[in-house]
């Protein structure tokens, strides 16, 4: 199915955020060790950016280590992040080609120091681009990311920067990691779990959620198009009626 066609141009989300989940599963299902579900895995994000170039996204969040994952075997962890320090050092070429200026969330001062500074470099070298945002959620917390942001917001209290009257749901939005991101309108979990482990909890209060079976690695920019015409068949209400919404 050509999914590709049947996406109305004029209607696209600007922001679909992926919980990229499956990889050990798919590895398993093929006799092998988990890592091998994790390098396949990265070939689904190539083909994934890849696909939320061609329909104009204008940004792509993917959950690729959750504050939890560190509770993984320390090997796990290992191999994962020196697939990351190898991919970004791989890809940037390519991002800047395609345009793609890289982003993260999280607390990248947890990883390891070669992580960090190849990430980092990788964002400074693609800053300019214009195309898509690719925002990489790494040792990302969402409840630590709200917890940070009531923080601020309390020491600006305490310090008369900021009246408690002051308080509300925009200017929430700048103390969190996203700030400068639009809230998606779409999130996708690949796997077949249905939960959403700790990812964006503030960002998708009206999001359209999609779930799939397929495995991560499985996963191809046709399957994001095919979530994104299913998106689009959706009445987005956001309290009203239909009725409301067609007058
Ligand atoms: C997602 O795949 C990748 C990460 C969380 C890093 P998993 O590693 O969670 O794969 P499953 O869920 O065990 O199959
Ligand atoms: C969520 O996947 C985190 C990422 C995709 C990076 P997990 O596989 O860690 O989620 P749970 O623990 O099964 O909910
Ligand atoms: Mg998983």
């Amino acid at each position: 199915m050509d999914y590709k066609s049947l996406i109305n141009t004029s209607e696209v989300p600007s922001h679909v955020a992926i919980i990229m989940d499956g990889n050990g599963r798919w590895a398993k299902k093929h006799n092998k060790p988990r890592i091998f579900g994790h390098k396949n895995g990265v070939l689904s994000v190539r083909s994934v950016v890849e696909g939320a170039g061609e329909i104009g996204l204008k940004y792509l969040t993917l959950y690729a280590f959750s504050t939890e994952n560190w509770k993984r075997p320390k090997i796990e962890i290992a191999a994962l992040m020196q697939l990351l320090v190898v991919t970004i050092s791989n890809e940037v070429t390519a991002l800047n080609k395609n345009g793609v200026r890289l982003l993260t969330i999280g607390d990248l001062k947890s990883l390891p120091g070669n992580c960090e500074r190849e990430l980092r470099k990788a964002m400074d070298k693609t800053k300019n681009n214009k195309g898509l945002t690719l925002v990489l959620a790494l040792s990302y917390s969402s409840k630590s990311e709200i917890i940070n942001a009531v923080k601020k917001i309390a020491t600006e209290v305490s310090e008369n920067k900021l009246s408690i009257e002051g308080i509300n749901d925009q200017m929430f939005n700048n103390y969190l990691d996203t700030s400068d991101i639009d809230d998606p309108e779409l999130l996708i979990r690949t796997s077949g779990e249905c939960r959403l482990s700790n990812f964006l909890l503030w960002q998708i209060a009206y999001s359209e959620l999609y779930f799939t079976d397929k495995f991560w690695p499985d996963f191809t920019k046709d399957d994001l198009f095919k979530a994104v015409v299913s998106y689009q068949k959706r009445e987005r209400r956001f309290g009203m009626t239909s009725e409301q919404l067609s007058s």
